[in-house]
């Protein structure tokens, strides 16, 4: 049995992969308004997004900061000022007395018990409020805005960002069966067959088909892909929020790519090979190294420039020469490389195991978006690895906002036809 394969039955796994209970994807007949939510970043994201024959016709987005306290706070803090952000946007969209359906992209892993129900399992990337996990944050979510006196807002279905992606790729393109995000964390999610997903009675619900959250981010954590890891992962790993855990979003997620060069560059260093062996105090400060800056080096590779590279040395206060400069080069085309090479082994042992030809994965995420050669690289090492099956690369821009409201809508569709078929 694959890694993959245990993932689904639930057995004792590297993978622990996570039913949504998404049993159908967008067929162009979801129409109506709803809210999104869209926690799982630096800021929350409040949606208003009308729906009309499968498409998005009206969609309103504000921005609220997260501070760190919040994020690393008390969680009930944290839910009540969610709250208020949805009542300050109602508000100020003026459809505060509006009854309104909502969709909750909750890029967290989770275990969910249904579409609405999402027990946070572990808080990731850069969130620690204490509190929530092991808790439904759906009901967390309707507690603080009851607290706030709304009660006309329903929350039909909480998700995370790849599933959202997956939700959006699907109402562009209908071939999509896999959402990818690749941006501070990583993450994806696929289309399985019902009858293959254990504790999914697909008999009683007659479904033939659900989506099935990967978590792929937490996998290595009981060390089958300890082999790749190097002296510079395990110091990646101390400097996070979370050590020992998350180990292969570790080696991809563009909250770790810049701090996986920092690490290096602070060696290479400290070992006299680089810059004349005068670190900067800057370079010492753990995550200070972005993952933008890897981007922004890899394009002046990529463009045989050095401008940016420069500019990003310039900033961390380091004297450097032409070889400086083309060792900087080389150590996050390396890091960018390792990346690829990592995710496109996966994807394309999803693309194996669904065995469908002509798959669409739809993609989202800050990382894939600003690196200059993720996609080139994927495509190659992807077709290299499962040669036999077709696939492309579609960007679903914004999947956990709209996604969110795709899944809603399919919320509102499986309960209106459960309500007809009592
Ligand atoms: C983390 C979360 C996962 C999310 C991913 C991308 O890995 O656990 O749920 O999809 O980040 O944001």
């Amino acid at each position: 049995m694959t890694e993959l394969e245990k993932g689904i039955k639930d057995e004792d796994s590297s993978l622990q992969m996570e039913n949504t209970y998404i049993p159908e994807l967008p067929d162009g007949s979801e129409e109506g308004d709803f809210l999104a939510l869209d926690l799982g970043g630096t800021n929350f994201r409040v949606l208003y997004l009308q729906l009309k024959c499968g498409k998005i016709v009206v969609e309103h987005v504000k921005k609220y900061h997260i501070s760190d306290e919040l994020r690393v706070g008390c969680g009930n803090k944290l839910f009540d000022y969610l709250a208020e952000c949805v009542s300050n946007f109602i508000h100020s969209e003026g459809i505060a007395d509006k009854k309104l359906p909502l969709g909750f992209s909750f890029s967290f892993p989770m275990h969910q018990r249904s579409l609405d129900v999402g027990i946070l399992r572990q808080w990731t990337k850069s969130f620690a409020a204490t509190s929530v996990e092991g808790k439904d944050a759906v009901q967390m979510l309707r507690e603080a805005m009851q607290r706030r006196g709304h009660n006309n807002i329903d929350v039909v279905a909480i998700l995370n960002d790849s599933t959202g992606t997956l939700m959006q790729g699907a109402a562009m393109d209908k071939r999509t069966r896999i959402g990818l995000i690749l941006g501070t964390g990583s993450n994806a999610c696929y289309v399985e067959r019902a009858d293959k997903v254990y504790h999914w009675e697909s008999e009683r619900h007659g479904e033939k088909e659900v989506v099935i959250d990967t978590e792929w981010g937490a996998y290595g954590d009981n060390g089958v892909i300890d082999f790749v890891k190097t002296d510079f992962d395990r110091q990646v790993d101390e400097n996070s929020l979370f050590t020992n855990s998350f180990t292969f979003e570790k080696y991809i997620g563009g909250k770790y790519l810049g701090e996986n060069v920092r690490v290096i560059l602070a060696h290479l260093t400290k070992q006299k090979l680089i810059f004349g062996g005068n670190i900067s105090k800057k370079l010492l400060i753990p995550n200070s190294f972005n993952s933008s800056f890897v981007s922004l080096i890899e394009l002046d590779t990529v463009t045989n420039s050095i401008v940016e590279t420069e500019k990003i040395l310039d900033m961390f206060d380091l004297t450097y020469t032409n070889d400086d400069i083309a060792v900087v080069k080389l150590v996050c085309e390396m890091v960018s490389l390792r990346a690829a090479v990592l995710v496109s082994v996966c994807l394309s042992e999803l693309l194996k195991h669904m065995n469908k030809d002509d798959v669409t994965i739809a993609v989202d995420g800050s990382l894939y978006k600003c690196h200059p050669r993720l996609k080139s690289w994927m495509e190659k090492f992807i077709t290299l690895l499962a040669p036999d099956h077709t696939f492309h690369l579609l960007l679903a821009e914004d999947g956990s906002g709209k996604g969110a409201a795709f899944t809603a809508a399919i919320a509102a569709r499986l309960r209106h036809r459960s309500m007809g078929s009592v």
